[in-house]
């Protein structure tokens, strides 16, 4: 091969391998990282791009080079010369892309290892899903619950995840990790987020008709912020779980419903601003829609949409507030 090919091979593949990282550099492809375990998986896309951008540099010269010197001139209907392959070439071709790929298996097992270590003392905190919302379940003898997941910083956490009715998917963007939520088992994922502020968990398996409004807010905060919460005092901690408000936002009711009083307006399921008793005392039909949603369904809507697991993942006073909240917004 003559040096003035070379060089035009280098100078093709060199401007490939610019083209594809400005690509890969100038798009924000991923958001801003808030956890340990999203640093190690943006690391793992990176150490990935990085080769992806050599082999695509070579392959590119290479094409570029070929079509522009051999291509077929005008009026020659010769056939080209036979070729026999190129033993040396061929080796060379397979043994780089295993070298590279085995590169990257290492590095994935690696960061998947250390993905799934929450170290010795994690936070544990219960999450249960169901159509169409998340609880949270934090430790220590209250028992506290929340429709809301509140991390301190710079602390790991490892979430045990439960599902009371299909699959359903765990992932906050910012954090990287991601965990299918399944019905039957229980899944484990570890966070340990480094960047305080709000962030949303979205459901990523299709659960059904809510399921693109399944999702819930994180807080990231301090220490003293997360003690606050848990003490039930702190301004994240929101109103009282018990009270008909937080019923209906922990259990997902917005999701699918409009209610004015809770500022949703979905259309998965009817409207909850004018309900319609047919002719009954308006809370005990309430309270039967929530319990056993099939008995009466509205014009208009299907059957077996909404859960029915109202009855078992609420107490009754839970119930009685959701009631009492449903009843008392009626317009
Ligand atoms: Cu739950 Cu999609």
């Amino acid at each position: 091969m003559r040096r003035g090919s070379i060089v035009r091979i280098t100078i093709y593949g060199v401007l490939a391998g610019i083209l594809a990282s400005l690509v890969a550099v100038l798009v924000p492809w991923l958001p801003t990282s808030a956890s340990e375990e999203m640093d190690r998986i943006e690391f793992t896309f990176w150490f990935t791009t990085v080769i992806c951008i050599g082999v695509f540099a070579v392959v590119a010269a290479a094409i570029v080079y070929s079509v522009l010197k051999f291509r077929v001139q005008p009026e020659d209907d010769s056939d080209g010369p036979p070729i026999h392959g190129h033993t040396g070439l061929e080796i060379v071709w397979t043994a780089i892309p295993a070298v590279l790929v085995t590169a990257i298996s290492i590095v994935s097992a690696v960061v998947l290892a250390k993905n799934d270590d929450a170290g010795p003392n994690p936070i544990r905190i219960a999450v249960t899903a169901q159509q169409f919302a998340w609880e949270f379940e934090y430790p220590g003898d209250s028992k506290i619950t929340s429709g809301q997941l509140v991390l301190p910083v710079n602390r790991a956490v490892k979430l045990t995840l439960r599902s009371l009715d299909v699959i359903h998917s765990f992932w906050v963007p910012e954090f990287g990790q991601k965990s299918d939520v399944v019905p039957g088992i229980e899944t484990t994922l570890v966070i340990t987020p480094t960047r305080r502020g709000e962030y949303s968990i979205v459901c990523t398996e299709l659960c059904g008709l809510g399921h693109a409004t399944m999702r819930a807010p994180v807080r990231v905060v301090d220490r003293a912020g997360y003690e606050k919460f848990l003490a039930g005092a702190g301004d994240v901690a929101g109103s009282d779980e018990n009270s008909g408000e937080a019923v209906f936002t922990s259990a997902g009711c917005g999701g699918c419903h409009a209610f004015e009083p809770a500022g949703t307006d979905a259309q998965v399921g009817p409207s909850l601003n004018e309900i319609d008793p047919r002719g009954r005392p308006l809370e005990d039909y309430v309270l039967e829609s929530i319990v056993d949603p099939n008995r009466v369904i509205a014009p208009g809507y299907q059957p077996s949409v909404m859960p029915e697991t109202y009855e078992s993942s609420l107490n009754a006073e839970q119930l009685d507030a959701l009631v009492q909240y449903l009843v008392e917004g009626q317009q």
